[in-house]
């Protein structure tokens, strides 16, 4: 191979630095295996994009990366769409196809298996994952529901209405509760005083809303809510546990599990403290299929998806998009991915080559490579990557023959998975359902006083002043809130009760809430990375030498 071009290479991925191995170097047809192509941990919190024609690789990309996260001690959650990533937790094996990809790589491989933890949306195969609707907040759940600009602001005025009115809404039947309410007679002085919320619109949300419960929707919004920390777990021998959510099961929505990422990562945002530079990252995110976020959302969804992108790289967290086309995603947001694995574009219509150009565009200059010919004729498991060096700038980029993952490539048998889900801790807590009294209770006893004690007076539900308790300083609710987690917390380590946990959290939330008066969560949580093998005893323990010394 031309001697410049290795010089080159050996600038772009100096050995010594943790990184992440990503393949060997390839010119003109030839395959180097010194020095290999490599993703400094230190910047994996730049974010990235795996993108390529369907078949060339992507899912491979995203698997021996992860990997190499999790054995980095990084935690990682990744979405399985086709279940081909399940078997991420066995390892892999030897065959005449990775033998040589080994070889022609110069990589010494190693069959192995990563820790992980499974999660679902239907609770089929994996943890049940759940949120509740208020914590779901009206933008991603008008992107569920597939609404318009006009009808997702009335449905932030319904939440709105809500937190005036202290009013949880935990799961579907709270919001069809309210819903419902306000597409009543008795609803009417709402809507008048929430000016911009027609009776019609009310009646749009309700159908769309009934139709999306129809297809299943009450198993993942409720209680217990999923804890995010849970994605941030390190096993003890060091190793990051990757987070597998299942979504064979729900292929046919991408709306709602697309957003449901959304909502982890927002989430995680929230709650994640700010961190300097960082060695490598705290929680990797790879978003496979991410186009699917982005089609037919809103305006407000979209800079919402950028801002979170944007900010949350400095709490530590890596966001990897994974998707057939560069294009596929906002320019925003595009442009804040530093490392890119890009494999091969097809070129067939005018419409691709108009999109192969534009994907060409956007790499770095290279003397050594003709872009768009190298785009359109990279092998399978090959890709033109650019990375961000430790100093933060961009490499020129490179053809690279991709290694082969350490762990199965392929689905786990039904048989392997259910005996890995029926040894899962995290399978079992939230394997039931919650309904405590929310929105739905408190509107019917609400109504049920009006019509017996008073009359039909509708003003304790549409004056907000009247029917607020008097707000709270915004310290004494914050202390409050604090002591009451705090006590839930330890209640829920002595005696392992998750429910206890859950309903203080909501405490918490709500009287922060109260004393803004606004739509803001409760102040993050600043919790760290805990171990898989915390006993209840030992963290009940700790909890109590920290609060009486
Ligand atoms: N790094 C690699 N090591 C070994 N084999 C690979 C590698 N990358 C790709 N392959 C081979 O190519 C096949 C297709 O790869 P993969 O499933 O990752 O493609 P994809 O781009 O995700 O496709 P789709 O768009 O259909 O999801 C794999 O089943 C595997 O045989
Ligand atoms: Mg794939």
């Amino acid at each position: 191979m031309d001697q410049k071009v290795i010089d080159a290479a050996r600038a772009a991925f100096p050995v010594g630095g943790a990184a992440l191995t990503l393949g060997a170097i390839l010119h003109e047809g030839e395959c180097h295996p010194e020095p290999l192509a490599a993703l400094p941990l230190a910047m994996a919190n730049r974010h990235g994009l795996i993108a390529g024609a369907t078949g060339t690789g992507k899912t491979k990309s995203l698997q021996l990366l992860a990997e190499q996260f999790s054995n980095a001690g990084v935690p990682v959650f990744l979405a399985d769409l086709k279940g081909d990533l399940s078997g991420i937790s066995a390892p892999g094996e030897m065959n005449a196809k990775v033998e040589q990809r080994a070889k022609d790589t110069g990589f010494a491989w190693k069959g192995a298996g990563c820790p992980v933890e499974y999660l679902s949306l239907t609770g089929a195969r994996g943890a049940q994952l759940r949120a509740t609707v208020s914590s779901f907040g009206p933008l991603l759940l008008a992107k569920v529901l597939g609404l318009n600009d006009t009808q997702t602001s009335v449905l932030t005025l319904v939440f709105k209405f809500c937190d005036d009115q202290k009013l949880p809404l935990i799961d579907f039947n709270d919001l069809r509760a309210v819903l419902q309410f306000l597409a009543s007679d008795e609803g009417k002085a709402v809507l008048e005083q929430y000016g911009g919320m027609s009776k019609s619109t009310v009646g749009v949300l309700l159908r769309e809303m009934v139709e999306l419960e129809a297809q299943g929707a009450g198993a993942f919004l409720g209680e217990p809510e999923f804890e995010l920390e849970d994605l941030l777990q390190i096993e003890d021998d060091g190793r990051g546990v990757v987070s597998v959510l299942a979504l064979q099961d729900v292929q046919d929505k991408p709306a709602l599990f697309s957003t449901f990422m959304m909502w982890m990562l927002a989430g995680l945002y929230h709650e994640l403290p700010e961190v300097g530079d960082i060695d490598k990252p705290k929680l990797v995110f790879f978003f496979d299929e991410a186009h699917l976020l982005f089609d037919g959302a809103s305006k407000a969804f979209l800079q919402q998806v950028e801002q979170v992108v944007r900010l949350i790289r400095s709490k530590g967290v890596g966001v990897y998009f994974v998707t057939q086309n560069p294009k596929d995603v906002p320019a925003d947001i595009l442009g804040q991915l530093g490392n890119r694995v890009q494999h091969a574009l097809r070129a067939f219509t005018p419409d691709d080559e108009k999109a192969l150009r534009a994907a060409a565009r956007t790499f770095p200059k290279t003397p050594f490579y003709e872009v768009e010919a190298i785009l359109t004729s990279l092998g399978i498991g090959e890709a033109f990557v650019t990375v961000l060096a430790p100093n933060g700038s961009p490499t020129p980029p490179f053809a690279v023959r991709m290694i082969p993952p350490a762990a199965r490539m392929g689905p786990l048998a039904d048989q392997e998975l259910q005996t890995r889900l029926s040894a899962s801790e995290q399978v079992k807590e939230y394997a039931v359902a919650i309904d405590r009294e929310s929105a739905r209770e408190m509107l019917a006893a609400r109504m049920a006083g009006d019509a017996g004690g008073r009359g039909g007076d509708e003003r304790e539900i549409a004056a907000d002043e009247n029917a607020a308790p008097p707000a709270l300083p915004q310290d004494r609710a914050a202390q409050a809130g604090g002591m009451l987690e705090a006590a839930a917390t330890l209640a829920g380590a002595l005696f392992g009760s998750r429910l206890v946990r859950d309903m203080a959290r909501t405490a918490t939330r709500e009287v922060a809430r109260g004393a803004m008066g606004k739509l803001v969560g409760a102040p993050p949580r600043r919790r760290t990375t805990r171990r898989r093998t915390t006993s209840g005893a030992a963290a009940a323990g700790k909890l109590l030498k920290g609060l009486f010394g």
